[in-house]
């Protein structure tokens, strides 16, 4: 076989009308990640970064959620179709050497490396090859038309599709992922036209086209393979959605995660779950969140890019984001962890507790309503409740320092910046506005007075 180079080119410039909001459809999310994050990933590992990407509607906002791939966009600044598309971007394919381009819509987020290694089989063989599905609702798919020894006549849009014309339907449509060799489907580009019900080019023309010039044509069939399913409607994308959670819980399951309640869990695909942690639904992790094997997470937890060291303790009903639970630390229940909160062994936050970019060292203890802003706390420290770092003047924000094995008595507002000495003690419903050293005792608090009460006789 002579050398073959191909590059992939994604397709996503549509605005997806059909989804009825302002963002672009490729920036819907699935599981928390945008849909042309999954296509990237499935293109990774057969293109490498040899992938090309057609933008159109609200490419700014594409380019800001994929900068690594931004530098290979190519602008459609008027969406005329998905052969005018094609048209655009021709010139930035040629220019890569390929001798082939691999097409696919980037509306087509569930699938799988499978299935486009399937497809580049035919390389070898086909001017033009694309992917065909048979589902249960054929919808507004591009229907597939064969001949009577079932070779590829064409592709007719739903829109377009004339019984009298193309004959009766074969339930067989197109995925909208194809393979294109450069050398002959290239020189068709130009004899597309928009003379159809939607008045865009089609790329799905081109089929025809190749068939007219005596061009081999292959549909390769998938059968009725959801992950080929396209999303254009909040319907569709919820279906692939469920699909793609059941997908990532049961190979979860497979590996060794141990996961109550499965059909509640939802984990996104970039999260990593060692085989060994014990997870309780309703529960969802998302982001680049790390489980590790012997952590134990309970039910009703809201986690995004937080990571769980071994035998720590996540109770119930917490919202976790950005943050690190230590080795044999105790989260919850209801407890807020937001960015930069970490948790060092043995660490313990109870209920309605606030951590935001502060460190509680191992073994340290905030059991009830405390809030942790901009906040060092040392070993062993014990945090009263009601205790609230006075982080924010306003304008800017300052630094809480306690030490290692201080005492804070409840409710006490600690004014940043301040610190509080290794095994300090404060007395209760102090406001602590200067530094107080090692060892030594803080209190600031009125007198307490005691004033004969006169009870008035009526
Ligand atoms: C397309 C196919 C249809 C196939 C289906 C599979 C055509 C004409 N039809 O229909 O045969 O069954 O996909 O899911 O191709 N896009 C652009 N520029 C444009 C128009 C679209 O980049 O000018 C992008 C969209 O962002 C989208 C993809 O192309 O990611 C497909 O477009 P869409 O409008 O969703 O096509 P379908 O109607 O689903
Ligand atoms: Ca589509």
């Amino acid at each position: 076989m002579p050398k073959t180079k191909t590059t992939a080119l994604v397709l996503a410039a549509g605005k997806g009308t059909r989804m009825h909001s302002p963002k672009a459809k490729v920036l819907q999310t699935l599981l928390n990640e945008p849909m042309l994050f999954y296509v990237y990933e499935a293109l990774a590992p057969i293109m490498k970064d040899n992938i090309l990407t057609v933008v159109g509607h609200d490419a700014e906002s594409v380019a800001a959620a994929f900068p690594a791939m931004a530098d290979r966009f190519v602008t459609q600044s008027e969406q005329l179709g998905t052969g005018h598309a094609l048209q655009v971007a021709w010139d930035a394919v040629t220019k890569t050497g390929a001798t082939h381009c691999l097409v696919i819509n980037g509306d087509t987020p569930l699938v799988t490396v499978e299935a486009l290694d399937r497809l580049m089989a035919a390389q070898g063989c086909c001017d033009l090859a694309f992917m065909t599905i048979t589902p249960r609702d054929t919808g507004a798919f591009g229907r597939v038309v064969r001949d009577r020894e079932r070779r590829i006549k064409a592709v007719v849009e739903a829109k377009d599709y004339d019984f009298s014309l193309h004959g009766p339907v074969t339930g067989e449509v197109n995925a909208g992922i194809y393979l294109l060799k450069v050398a002959t489907v290239g020189p068709l580009l130009e004899k597309l036209e928009n003379t159809n019900k939607s008045g865009e080019y089609y790329i799905t023309d081109l089929v025809g086209l190749a068939v007219a010039q005596g061009l081999s044509v292959d549909g390769v069939q998938a059968g009725n393979d959801i992950s080929l399913m396209g999303i254009n409607s909040p319907r569709e994308l919820i279906a692939a959605e469920t699909a793609l959670r059941a997908r990532i819980v049961d190979e979860l399951l497979d590996a060794g995660v141990l996961i109550h309640n499965p059909g509640t869990v939802i984990i996104g695909p970039r999260a990593e779950i060692e085989p060994g942690a014990e997870i309780f639904g309703h529960c969802e992790i998302y982001g680049a969140s790390k489980v590790a094997a012997g952590a134990r997470l309970g039910s009703y937890n809201h986690i995004t890019d937080a990571t769980f060291a071994s035998g720590c303790v996540v109770r119930e009903f917490n919202h976790i984001e950005k943050a690190e639970v230590g080795e044999g630390a105790t989260v919850g229940p209801y407890a807020r962890l937001r960015p930069g909160a970490r948790l060092e062994k043995d660490a313990r936050i109870g209920n309605f507790v606030e951590m935001k970019k502060a460190v509680l060292g191992e073994g340290a203890k905030a059991s009830h309503l405390t809030y942790l802003g901009d906040a060092e706390v040392g070993a062993g420290a014990n945090i009263g409740a009601g205790t609230i770092t006075c982080n924010y003047d306003g304008k800017n924000k300052f630094t809480t320092r306690i030490g290692a094995g201080a005492f804070i008595g409840s409710n006490t507002a600690l004014v940043a910046p301040v610190s509080v000495g290794d095994n300090a003690l404060i007395g209760a419903g102090s406001t602590i506005t200067k530094d107080v050293p090692d060892n030594q005792t803080g209190i600031a608090r009125g007198k307490q007075v005691n004033l004969r009460r006169n009870l008035k006789k009526n």
